[in-house]
């Protein structure tokens, strides 16, 4: 099992224990997390699924089309940004932490 946390708008923190799914995106929409949409299912073409990764893990660079996609955030794009649907579930990530963005 691996947990991730979000850190919502208002500053709260939501954390899940994840079992069957594939990202961290569908993490947030499967469990009701508020503020992330993942529009496009996870396809890498919406950008609504948009977090910035405050822990200080070391995450694999996003890939070409992540880096595109990145480019048209609504809010504002940091170092840390990263689309959540790109971000794969594995023993790497157990005990991530994201914040989400104001706006998708
Ligand atoms: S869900 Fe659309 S880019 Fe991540």
């Amino acid at each position: 099992m691996i947990t991730i946390t979000f850190i919502l708008k208002d500053g709260t923190r939501q954390s899940i224990d994840a079992e069957d799914e594939a990202n961290v995106m569908q993490v947030a929409t499967f469990n009701g997390v508020r503020g992330i949409e993942g529009a496009c299912g996870g396809f890498c073409s919406c950008a609504t699924c948009h977090v910035y990764v405050e822990s200080a893990y070391l995450l694999p660079p996003p890939a070409a089309d992540e880096e595109t996609m990145l480019t048209g955030t609504a809010a504002l794009r940091t170092p840390n940004s990263r689309l959540s649907c790109q971000l794969k579930l594995g023993p790497a990530l157990d005990g991530l932490v994201v914040r989400v963005p104001d706006v998708q």
